[in-house]
């Protein structure tokens, strides 16, 4: 555990106040066989995927089988980030310039970013207290819009009603692309999170399951699709050197009708993903204790709202967030400011400016007006904290601890 005592500023009474020593973006680190892998594709020199030598195959297409596997999905593509993993999905949907494409207003700016990219208009879906997409202002919005596509982030690893999602975009014919850059290695009634969507894009970047500095995955079972994003992705026509990917026929169908948006994935972040993949269980179940042990922690504070989770949801608690309720700016500063002095980082997404990685739908100005007062009004009492599994389960007491203190302290002031 990594804890200190201090003193609390200008009070007498109270003896000593905890401090927590660790870092909130300190990752594990990268288990040795992918610093063996890497090391060898650095010593071969053939970083490019399709750069190989007589009958070897890539690290990246070896990775590509094995994510694919590992989802229950037919396809898969390694590509540069999950951002691009979204825009390529849009484009090889055939999105046109302009068009409609939903999403939630909860999520984080890689999503509207990667809309806006693949050349569409984004338009958010109210998120409420829950932070999951409300089924009602979804409706609205596919009849006032007319939008054929969605894309569903399952933004801070909390997943919607699958089933009746699903319902409501196949009556109104709505094809759903799932951003699961949170949720890698979740459930939804056993379902893997992104087998619900006809499209799912995966994040391989340092805060996400896997961890490769940047990269992304996109998943499918359509073999039109695949074959059109892996052309997008900058396949030339290396297509035939994929091991997750259709036939070399349905390629034949769609020569040079797709530009190549070169956005491929590269042998050396394929290496250092693969052996954390076969470790991916053992972190979802790590994560799930560390954060039980801080929602427990949190749960019997009267000004604390922690988020409910359904049953059929099976979640990677690789960050928290709670709520606190009828709070002002003024009292969720003195939580977030005094957390900190206490070595606990917290983000408040009802924060007036941006910062750092959090931001919030209105602060994304090149979007245009968005008509979602509910979720500005959830995002207003919102704290978020990220759960590296470098924090070991007693950190994750003594951080729920300082934030009972703290909330105390701003009670009583
Ligand atoms: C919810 C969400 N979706 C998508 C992305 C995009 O991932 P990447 O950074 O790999 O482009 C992120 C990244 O932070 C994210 O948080």
């Amino acid at each position: 555990m990594k804890v200190q005592l201090c003193k609390m500023p200008g009070d007498m009474v109270e003896p000593l106040m905890l401090r927590f020593e660790g870092s909130f973006t300190q990752q594990e680190p990268i288990p040795e066989a992918a610093i063996e892998a890497a090391t060898g594709i650095m010593r071969s020199g053939r970083l490019h995927r399709y750069n190989i030598s007589e009958g070897e195959l890539s690290e990246t297409a070896l990775l590509e089988q094995e994510f694919a596997a590992m989802a229950g999905r037919k396809y898969c593509l390694a590509v540069a980030s999950g951002g691009y993993a979204i825009s390529c999905a849009l484009k090889a949907l055939d999105v046109a310039p302009g068009e409609p494409v939903l999403s939630n207003a909860f999520t984080l700016a890689p999503v509207p970013g990667a809309i806006v990219a693949a050349g569409a208009r984004p338009v958010l879906v109210e998120c409420g207290n829950e932070l999951i997409i409300d089924f009602d202002d979804l409706q609205r919005k596919i009849e006032a819009t007319a939008a054929r596509i969605l894309v569903l982030s399952h933004m801070r690893g909390h997943i919607c009603d699958m089933d009746q999602l699903t319902s409501v975009c196949r009556a109104s014919q709505v094809l759903v692309v799932e951003d699961c850059a949170h949720t890698m290695g979740a459930h939804w009634n056993d379902v893997w999170s992104g087998n619900h969507g006809l499209m799912a894009c995966y994040s391989t970047q340092t805060y996400k399951h896997v961890n490769s500095g940047e990269g992304g995955l996109l998943t499918t079972d359509a073999t039109d699709l695949m074959a059109k994003a892996t052309i997008l992705s900058g396949s030339y026509m290396l297509f035939g050197r994929h091991l997750a990917a259709p036939d070399a026929d349905e390629f034949a169908k769609i020569p040079y009708r797709y530009p190549n948006c070169s956005g491929r994935m590269d042998n050396l972040r394929a290496a250092v993903l693969r052996p954390q993949l076969q470790d991916l269980s053992r972190r979802c179940d790590a994560w799930r204790i560390r954060y039980r042990v801080i929602e427990r922690g949190l749960q019997d504070v009267a000004a604390v709202r922690t988020i409910p989770r359904r049953r059929e949801e099976s979640f990677v608690g690789s960050s928290i967030q709670f709520r606190l309720p009828g709070y002002s700016s003024v009292k969720m500063h003195q939580v977030v400011e005094r957390c900190a002095e206490r070595g606990v980082e917290l983000k408040w997404f009802g924060n007036q400016a941006a910062e750092g990685y959090t931001s919030r739908f209105d602060h994304w100005q090149y979007l245009g007006k968005q008509d979602c007062p509910v979720t500005r009004r959830a995002l207003a009492s919102l704290l978020d904290m990220r759960l590296p599994l470098t924090f070991s389960v007693a950190d994750c007491q003594l951080i729920a601890e300082i934030i009972r203190q703290v909330i105390r302290s701003v009670e009583g002031t």
